[in-house]
């Protein structure tokens, strides 16, 4: 039904002509640089290794009844909190200083172009990429170079708007928010925190299955070149055929994997034990 109406009304004379002005994507300014660096391959597959932890510790804070390890902090024996909130921050920690890094390298290497809306003519080419997706006449397209509006978009989303709200509605709720600062804690209330840091990782569920989705539907071999083996082309049919992104995206897919299996409180607590005490009670 989405499929007939789209297909319709880009048919319509009016819309055509919008999709001809507007075909998806526009042009990035002058200097923007070309393919990734590998940095920009590592960063990116830190993030999914550390987002895929800090989703499970966060879904376990949420869901677990009774936790059945605490950690206490060695520096401050009145605080107690769950292994799995433990965890939950510690990763934090490292997803946040791994994000620090990628926004700083993106700014000195010029790659923020690609991320960062540079024209309001991102908005009509989002809404015309929209229509080609649902239509399921594609836009042929191709990240090495440029990404469509609509990537544009949520990738800033992403990087620029939902990740800084995880972070400052998840500190709110941490052990180093000062609770004695009363000003502050009328002006922010930990209540908002906790009413806005869930939906944020619901929109991280979905963006993860739409993108995931989208990147092996369009182009998978091609695409795992670009964001994991740093390979790819102006072109875009050169790299269709080369497999060196796909065995290193497999090989990033068992280390995921081992990470999630090993994210137990048997493994855990040896760990947290060297910053602090871990106790069943
Ligand atoms: C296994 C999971 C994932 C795979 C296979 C994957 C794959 C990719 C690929 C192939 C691209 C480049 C797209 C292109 O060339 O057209 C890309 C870009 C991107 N991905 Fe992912 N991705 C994954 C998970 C994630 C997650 C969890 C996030 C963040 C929540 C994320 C955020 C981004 C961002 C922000 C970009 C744009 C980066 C830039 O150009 O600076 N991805 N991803
Ligand atoms: C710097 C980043 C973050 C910090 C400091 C942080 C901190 C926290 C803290 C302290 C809690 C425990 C709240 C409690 O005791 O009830 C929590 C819960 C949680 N976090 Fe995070 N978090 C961060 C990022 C994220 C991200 C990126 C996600 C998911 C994409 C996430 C998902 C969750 C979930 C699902 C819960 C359970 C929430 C609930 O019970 O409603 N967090 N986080």
């Amino acid at each position: 039904m989405v499929v007939l109406f789209t297909r319709w009304l880009v048919s319509v004379p009016f819309m055509r002509d919008f999709l001809a002005t507007y075909p998806g994507e526009y042009e990035l300014p002058e200097g923007a640089p070309i393919g990734f660096p590998a940095w920009l391959n590592w960063q990116h597959f830190l993030n999914v290794f550390l987002l895929v932890l800090i989703i499970r510790s966060g879904l376990e804070v949420r869901f677990q009844k009774r936790p059945n390890a605490f950690w206490t902090p060695r520096w401050n024996k009145e605080r107690k909190i769950s292994l799995a909130v433990w965890f939950h921050q510690s990763i934090d920690v490292l997803w946040l200083v791994n994000g620090v890094i990628f926004v700083f390298l993106l700014f000195v290497s010029g790659q923020w172009m690609r991320i960062v809306p540079t024209s309001w003519e991102v908005f009509p080419n989002a809404l015309s990429a929209v229509l080609q997706y649902l239509s399921l006449d594609w836009p042929i397209e191709n990240g090495w170079v440029n990404y469509n509006s609509i990537q544009q978009l949520t990738y800033f989303l992403v990087v620029f708007v939902a990740s800084p709200l995880a972070a400052a509605t998840g500190v709110r709720m941490s052990g180093i928010w000062p609770t004695n600062a009363q000003r502050l804690n009328v002006l922010y209330p930990i209540e908002w925190a906790r009413a806005v840091h869930f939906p944020t990782m619901v929109f991280f569920v979905l963006f993860i299955a739409v993108h995931v989705t989208l990147v092996i539907a369009t182009g998978a071999l091609r695409n795992l070149n670009h964001m994991y083996a740093a390979q790819g082309s102006t072109d875009p049919l050169a790299l269709a055929e080369n497999w060196t992104g796909f065995w290193i995206f497999s090989a990033s897919l068992l280390l995921i994997v081992a990470a999630w299996v090993a994210a137990r409180p048997l493994l855990l607590a040896p760990i947290a034990r060297l910053f602090g005490s871990v106790s069943s009670r």
